[in-house]
């Protein structure tokens, strides 16, 4: 029987201290202040971004957002962004991703200030974390990290394997573990003998999108199991894990829902605050 991973507790735990911060700056006169821009309808992206509102308010970060319609045309989102971008009372701005067709996100990413880049899209922002001097790391993957520090798991020396290469989660995933001396194998839809590869990790980081995807089988006894799926299977919210069966395997594992999900958001408004304090205090 493995050990739970609450990302309920861990995120608390993050957002306290955040709030902490985010009144300390109050104090000294600085308001910390997030823009959400939201292009078109998409119900999920509509409830993330209630989600993200929601976290500000509640830590006293202030929450600016902007809702576009569907129809917004390129130049029209750039010129947001340009504005908000030398708004001197916004410290960070996210534009909810996917798009509505017909936006380009790398152009509407790069357009971002990567001092602003609370979400670490932006290519100045990825170089910095591959070379390991950066500010902001993506909120999945740097979620996942405070998770692992939060139960004294250490990653040095382990046999890491990130299942998913994708730019959000996979990639930077991936080099976290590496900056922190684990020894990373990303896998990913080519991947040869993945079953052979899984079961040799004593952290399996599973970000593939498909439900109950990593079996028991792909699981060493004793390792330590990340669940990044978010699936819907037969109307119930689950994860890319097995978890019923790999639970038992496990020393550690994330459930969904309840594990990943809740970090991200915490790890957002912790992104935000480290701009806010760079952009006023330069620290
Ligand atoms: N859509 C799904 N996840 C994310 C995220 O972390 N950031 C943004 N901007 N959009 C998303």
């Amino acid at each position: 029987m493995s050990n739970i991973i609450d990302g309920k507790v861990v995120s608390a735990y993050i957002k306290d201290n955040v709030a902490k911060e985010v009144s300390a700056l109050k104090e000294k006169g600085i308001e910390t202040c997030l823009a959400v821009i939201l292009v078109g309808s998409d119900p999920a992206s509509q409830i993330y971004v209630a989600n993200k509102k929601k976290a500000c308010e509640a830590l006293g970060i202030v929450s600016k957002e902007f809702v576009l319609p569907e129809t917004t045309t390129e130049e029209e989102l750039l010129s947001l962004i340009e504005k908000l971008n030398n708004d001197k009372s916004v410290n960070g701005i996210l534009c909810q991703l996917p798009l509505p067709r017909g936006l380009d996100e790398r152009v509407v990413i790069n357009a971002i200030s990567p001092l602003k880049d609370v979400d670490a899209f932006h290519p100045s922002n990825v170089g910095k974390i591959m070379i390991g001097d950066y500010d902001f790391a993506p909120c999945t993957p740097a979620g996942i990290m405070e998770m692992l520090d939060y139960y004294n798991i250490s990653v040095e020396g382990k046999n890491c394997v990130v299942i998913g290469r994708s730019n959000i989660v996979g990639k930077p995933m991936s080099l976290l573990l590496l900056h922190k001396n684990g020894t990373v194998t990303t896998c990913h839809s080519r991947t040869k003998e993945l079953k052979e590869v899984c079961s040799k990790a004593d952290i399996l980081v599973a970000a593939v999108g498909k439900a109950n995807f990593v079996t028991a089988d792909m699981v060493k006894e004793g390792a330590v199991v990340i669940d990044v799926g978010m699936n819907r299977s037969e109307g119930k919210l689950c994860g890319d894990v097995d978890f019923q069966a790999v639970k038992d395997k496990a020393s550690f594992i994330t459930p969904v829902p309840g594990g990943v999900g809740p970090m991200t958001i915490a790890v957002l408004m912790k992104n935000t605050l480290t701009a806010a304090k760079k952009q006023n205090l330069g620290i």
